[in-house]
């Protein structure tokens, strides 16, 4: 017999919790982006049948978030989309996270993805709106802390997570795998993820669907200089290293001059953040790299699965292939399944 006659459909099988939760056609997130993650790049993975969270912390005003909203809205002609909103460890860099919630809302959003501490603060305001939120966070522990807090799924990622990976060394899917034994909620793994196979994989592990990043810095709608998408597509698996380690704050990023600029400082024992001057500013990245198009000139959160990407493309084709991948590896395995002898 035809294993397709028995198996499960290419669509169904990508159906998940987190599909149903969220109400996508695929269980692909596109997690905040720090100054990148806005209405352009966002409405174009929504609008693939993905989910994506405009970065509510890149804008300068509020009045500039709310205008992105309202963008995107327009953009994805009120298909859902959803608000990243990323916390800090000094509580007076969040004082205005009840103004994102708040306009969120006004603007008819409900989605949201919490990261970079606690969502405790965040639980109450978001359910009370009607909203849902997806913790993201680094280590099994503080997945287990978020369901007991109520949150309405979980994305877990590991150290090959572009950004803030935490000080948590394990990977993607050996974090996944201890926390299917953990967590009753949608669990969403993520951390170098770039690639149909895995996300086929993740699925075939048990979870609901990835959050991805690093992937999609070469889209046509992100907004950095093309000269830094070129470097992304011209590199390979090794195109990321971590930095502030010795801090106790690691961050993934872009293998680049400002990179190991940093690393030397750190091997020469600086040993505060101040220590490093201007180099490990965001606004700094955003100016030279994002606008300038100065690879080399700042800090790029970056992961290994950017080296998956190919081309510069428009991020739905990027969304297209993922799942076309994704499909055929469920195919294959399923088709190896049925080929089992009894
Ligand atoms: C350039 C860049 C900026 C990011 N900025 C944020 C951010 O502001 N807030 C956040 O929660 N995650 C941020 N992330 C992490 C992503 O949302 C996502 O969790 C991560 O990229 C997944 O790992 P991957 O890069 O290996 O795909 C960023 C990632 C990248 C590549």
């Amino acid at each position: 017999m035809d294993a397709r006659a028995t198996g499960p459909t290419p669509d169904s099988v990508l159906q998940t919790r987190l599909t149903a939760l969220l109400g996508i056609r695929h269980p692909i997130l596109l997690g905040g982006m720090h100054h990148l993650g806005t209405s352009g790049v966002v409405a174009a993975v929504v609008n693939a049948g993905a989910m994506g969270f405009i970065t509510a912390r890149s804008f300068e005003s509020l009045d500039d978030y709310r205008a992105d909203l309202r963008r995107c809205r327009t953009l994805t002609g009120g298909l859902p989309f959803g608000v990243n909103l990323t916390m800090s460890r000094r509580e007076d860099y969040n004082r205005l996270v009840p103004d994102w919630i708040r306009i969120a809302f006004e603007e008819g959003v409900r989605l949201f993805e919490s990261a970079g501490s606690s969502p405790e603060a965040l639980v109450g305001p978001i359910h009370d709106g009607g909203g849902i939120l997806v913790h993201k966070c680094p280590s099994v522990r503080h997945a287990v802390t978020a369901q007991r807090l109520g949150v309405d799924a979980v994305a877990l990622v590991g150290l090959e997570e572009g950004g803030h990976p935490g000080a948590n060394q394990l990977s993607a899917f050996v974090n996944g795998a201890f926390a299917l034994e953990r967590l009753d909620l949608p669990l969403v793994i993520g951390g170098g993820i770039g690639s149909g196979r895995q996300i086929a994989a993740a699925l075939a592990l048990g979870a609901d669907g990835v959050v991805m990043g690093s992937r999609f810095m070469v889209a046509s709608e992100i907004a950095a200089h093309d000269a830094l998408k070129h470097r992304i597509v011209a590199s390979d698996e090794h195109c990321s290293t971590t930095i502030l380690g010795s801090l106790g704050d690691t961050w993934r990023v872009l293998a680049n001059d400002s990179a190991r600029a940093v690393q030397r400082l750190e091997a020469q024992g600086a040993s505060d953040h101040a220590a490093f001057g201007d180099l490990i500013l965001s606004s700094r990245t955003r100016q030279r790299v994002y606008q300038r198009g100065e690879v080399e000139a700042g800090i790029v959160s970056l992961g290994p699965a950017g080296g998956f990407a190919d081309a510069i493309e428009p991020a739905g084709r990027i969304v297209a292939r993922l799942v076309a991948d994704a499909r055929a590896a469920c195919d294959a395995l399923a088709g190896r399944r049925v080929g089992l002898p009894a």
